[in-house]
């Protein structure tokens, strides 16, 4: 049988496009934390919608599972096959076209990275509104399918603010669209909003329509030391308040500045060395926003050894790898389990504090870094040490994000990581109606199975 949907497949996309050869498939069957993997029956990538309409239809006629793929760099386990389903990579659906100047509104295929439709972008007098570190190969397609956060959120938004419209494939091969999509469209269901963060589980995204935002051309970044997190978290929330230009509120500890210093050779942002930091990025269109930057750093009253300013382009970059290259880190110190969870920001402060202990009444050797989008009340809890599939500090952390009435995926998504979770965090009823949209789309349980709920 198996046998049979893979000479289908292989009619569909061509030989070349149909992996079956170990060798050529590994690098699609584990993600990028190296804690998920599965083998896939086959690697397929389709070049058009129709190709891969008929590559479900196949599937779905055979009773295999298929498992969507952009740039394999999401960080809950959804991307990859759990054992014996179909890859479907998106990566070859890239084009980048119709790009409206005067609207602001680009249609890019699922498999545009990120980094490519900023270009795109830019070149146009525009920004995408949505920037992560991943971004040289996130896709489009995925980070709609995870609606994706990343450091801008405090001002434009995750993707699924950024959606007009959409293009996408249903499990019986049916296309679906409404493209070009309209700022304003109240006609019935919000299908492209119920599909950002559906983690490929309803069905496959073939095209987004995104809205752009504004080019902002002036730009400044600091560092800002502080004793502690409730220092940090308080100068943020009066950072947002005062700044309309503020464009990123991000948080990291000492603790992740080391492991920075150690594995990525970056310097430190000035001397002195706190418990914490806040990075704060302003942004504006029309006049350099540096000068509101130091009057409301001047009304903090924060201690001048403890800040880095930077406006140049080179000096923001350099700030920002102290921020943006603890992923890259925590891979180059183990196999990290990663608990990105969200707090309301009264609580965040507690989180900060509490995490470590949480992590180590499960695990007393286990370490954990922590990090974050301080302006949106998401931390990234990383743990050391503990087996890849050992979950006891990560029910040890998500216990504590309820307790504090958080929820246990801020921006990474449920995935498989966290299935046993939803339910918990939304409730019988809710998850219920979610099952229910399940069922409704895909009856059988062919696209990414394992995913989202637990069998
Ligand atoms: P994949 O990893 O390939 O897939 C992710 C999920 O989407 C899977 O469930 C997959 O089945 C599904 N999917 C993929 N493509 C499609 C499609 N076309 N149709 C339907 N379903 C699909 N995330 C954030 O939110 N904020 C961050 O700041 C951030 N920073 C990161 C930094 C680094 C260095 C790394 C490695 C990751 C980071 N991530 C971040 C996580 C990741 O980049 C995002 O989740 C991103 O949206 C995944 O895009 P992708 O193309 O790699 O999707
Ligand atoms: C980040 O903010 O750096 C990303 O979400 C990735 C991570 O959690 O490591
Ligand atoms: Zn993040």
């Amino acid at each position: 049988m198996t046998d049979v949907l893979v000479a289908a497949l292989r009619a569909i996309v061509g030989d070349d496009h149909c992996l079956t050869d170990p060798p050529l498939r590994a690098s699609y069957e584990t993600d990028w934390t190296r804690r998920f993997h599965g083998n896939a029956l086959a690697v397929v990538r389709p070049g058009s919608a129709s190709e891969v309409a008929r590559v479900l239809v196949a599937c779905a006629d055979a009773g295999v599972g298929v498992v969507s793929q952009g740039g394999n760099t999401g960080l809950v386990g959804g991307s990859v096959p759990r054992g014996g389903e179909v890859v479907l990579s998106l990566l070859r659906m890239n084009v980048i076209g119709d790009l409206d100047r005067t609207a602001g509104e680009v249609t890019v295929g699922a498999g545009a990275t990120l980094a490519a439709v900023q270009a795109a972008a830019q070149a146009a007098g525009w920004e995408v509104g949505v920037d992560l570190g991943a971004r040289d190969s996130a896709t489009i397609g995925g980070m709609m399918a995870t609606n994706a956060g990343g450091v801008n959120v405090v001002r434009h938004g995750p993707m699924r603010a950024r959606l007009l419209g959409f293009e996408a494939v249903r499990v019986d091969g049916a296309i679906i669209r409404r493209l070009p999509g309209m700022p304003k469209d109240n006609t019935g269901y919000d299908l492209g909003g119920l599909l950002a963060g559906s983690e490929g589980t309803l069905a496959v995204i073939t095209k987004v329509r995104l809205r752009l935002v504004p080019r902002l051309r002036y730009r400044t970044v600091c560092v800002i030391g502080f004793a502690d997190a409730a220092s940090a978290v308080a100068a943020a929330s009066e950072l947002r308040r005062g700044l309309a230009s503020v464009l990123a509120l991000e948080l990291f500890t000492d603790a992740g500045l080391d492991l920075i210093m150690r594995h990525a050779s970056v310097a430190a942002p000035f001397t002195a060395r706190t418990p914490v930091y806040l990075l704060v990025e302003v942004a504006a269109g029309e006049a350099d926003p540096t000068d509101g930057l130091l009057e409301a750093l001047e009304a903090l009253a924060v201690d001048d050894s403890s800040v880095a300013v930077a406006a140049d382009a080179a000096g923001r970059h350099r700030l920002w790898q102290l921020r943006e290259r603890h992923t890259e880190v925590m891979n180059a110190e183990g196999v990290p389990h990663k608990l990105d969870v969200s707090v309301p920001a009264a609580r965040y402060a507690e989180l900060v504090e509490r995490a470590h202990a949480a992590v180590t009444a499960a695990d007393s050797t286990a370490r954990t870094i922590v990090y974050g989008h301080v302006g949106d009340g998401n931390l990234h809890i990383n743990v050391l040490g503990p087996a890849p599939e050992d979950e006891a500090t990560d029910d040890a952390v998500l216990e504590l994000v309820l307790e504090l009435g958080g929820s246990v995926s801020a921006e990474h998504g449920i995935g498989v990581a966290k299935v046993g979770w939803l339910v918990r965090d939304r409730g019988a009823e809710t998850v219920a109606a979610m099952r229910a949209i399940k069922a409704a789309w895909d009856p059988a349980g062919i696209l990414n199975p394992g995913v989202l709920f637990e069998d």
